[in-house]
């Protein structure tokens, strides 16, 4: 493993200085980057920001804290160690070395998993693009623009393997996740979910807790690939991950917290007219997150992921702390389906069903947040409590793309379902009001009435630290 070069144009630990062809590249498409940017990116003017760069994949490398301008952040490639002894954990091919270069055979699927996951990193840089303009504190603001930069490192992560890896046709598909934009009519991005837009800060808690979720959970069956390079990428943008996951998590915990708090304070459910987010309209947000975040995962069966699994591609979700034989040719999983037009369950072999075998994980995770968010509920004296909608709810892929059904799961005709979808997902006057509460709060120590402050400030300094200097 060589260093980290940071007197390189692009900082590495993957030896570009010896690929002068690699080098010279993706020394040509850095400019492009950058003028994405420059007109894709956060468009609040900055100073500079305290930001976390990785300069290495080990010890504190990863994480160096630094105010700097953010268009002069280093993005960089960095991939997790090489283990040398490392084996296919899975499929076909389990126990034999990983693949330290593209099997033919294999080429086309490979590519494709690394545009779509390389599609939704700069995607959620252009959905979140004017939310600076109405941040709720500096801190919030400086937690947007680090997510923001590190979708940008991810993204020049995929294009590393599309360049180093995949020739010419890796080369035109790396101009091309510049060249889409989310909500393009021309040339959107390529999954649903990414062409919504962020407009308001509600809005991005619940996609950094939803949406950003289900990219962890498919960076954790890309990590198991037997491509090692594609895995080590992962691993380690994995680690980035974990800061978006905890400004989703606590960002609803500190919204519900202040509604609670505000709810107590006037004995009252009634708080819009009070400046916070009632209760009925944060869950309304989340039904919405949570069942357009469910249909990335794709249908419930899906022979295309059974032969990604088969040939060793992607696997599943902690793969080798599974207890079967990561083969699974005589296994079978139940998976969601309508039975004779009703909500039901139906069994399948269980590599077809690998996509409801993440999805379930995935599920599993989201119900973490509806606690800790319940706790809050619950230690401020109130009886409300937050719930994930049914499975069938709100959904436009897999099983139930076809119906309509209530956040408890029951089936609804068309009529009932237009009569009665403004009780469950937001409506116009909904995402009106959550607008007009998002105002900017610049001034250093103070934040928005309609969120609590954060308990801990970004490593170990205070709340009202001078986290971004506005330009
Ligand atoms: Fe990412
Ligand atoms: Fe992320």
């Amino acid at each position: 493993m060589t260093r980290p070069d940071y007197a390189e144009k692009i900082p590495n630990n993957v030896g570009l200085a010896e690929d002068r062809r690699l080098q010279r590249a993706l020394e040509s498409w850095q400019p492009d980057f950058l003028s994405w940017w420059e007109s894709m990116g956060p468009t609040l003017p900055t100073q500079d920001v305290y930001l976390r760069t990785a300069i290495d994949v080990r010890g504190e490398g990863w994480a160096t804290f630094g105010h700097v301008p953010m268009i002069d952040y280093r993005w960089g490639i960095f991939l997790a160690d090489r283990n040398a002894d490392r084996r296919i954990a899975f499929g076909a091919h389990k126990g034999e070395p990983a693949w330290q270069k593209v099997p033919g055979e294999y080429r086309a699927e490979l590519q494709r998993l690394i545009v779509i996951q390389g599609d939704t990193e700069p995607a959620s840089v252009e959905q979140q693009r004017n939310l600076g303009a109405t941040a709720p504190s500096l801190y919030d603001l400086r937690n947007l623009f680090q997510v923001n930069v590190e979708e940008g490192r991810h993204l020049w992560a995929m294009v590393y393997l599309l360049h180093a890896y995949f020739g010419r046709e890796g080369r035109e598909e790396a101009a091309e996740l510049l060249h889409r934009n989310s909500g393009s009519q021309d040339s959107p991005r390529i999954l649903g979910a990414f062409n919504e837009e962020t407009p308001d800060w509600l809005s991005f808690f619940m996609f950094t807790y939803f949406t950003d979720r289900d990219g962890k959970y498919q960076l954790g069956t890309l990590k198991e690939s037997a491509f090692d390079p594609l895995s080590r990428t992962c691993e380690f943008m994995l680690k980035e991950e974990a800061h978006h996951m905890m400004v989703g998590t606590t960002g609803v915990d500190r919204v519900v917290e202040r509604t609670a708090q505000v709810m107590v304070e006037n004995d009252t459910d009634d708080v819009a007219a009070l400046g916070v987010i009632p209760l009925p309209v944060i869950q309304k947000y989340l039904n919405f997150h949570y069942s357009v975040s469910l249909d990335l995962f794709g249908g419930e069966t899906s022979t295309n992921v059974a032969n990604y699994y088969t040939a060793g591609l992607k696997g599943r979700w902690l793969e080798e702390r599974r207890k079967d034989d990561h083969q699974l040719t005589n296994d079978s999983i139940m998976v969601d389906a309508l039975v004779d037009g009703e909500i039901s369950q139906t069994e399948v072999m269980a590599l077809t069903g690998l996509n409801t075998d993440l999805r379930r994980e995935y599920i599993a995770d989201c119900s973490g947040g509806v606690k800790r968010w319940n706790r809050i509920l619950d230690e401020a004296g109130l009886p409300q409590r937050l719930y994930l909608p049914h499975v069938a709810f709100n959904r436009r892929v897999g099983a139930f793309a076809s119906i309509e059904a209530s956040p408890s799961g029951e089936r609804l005709t068309a009529s009932e379902w237009e009569a009665r979808k403004g009780q469950w997902l937001p409506t116009d006057t909904d995402k009106t009001f959550v607008r007009s509460l998002m105002r900017p709060v610049y001034e250093r120590g103070k934040i928005a009435a309609w969120v609590a402050p954060p308990r801990n400030g970004i490593n170990g300094q205070p709340f009202d630290y001078d986290y971004v200097h506005l330009a």
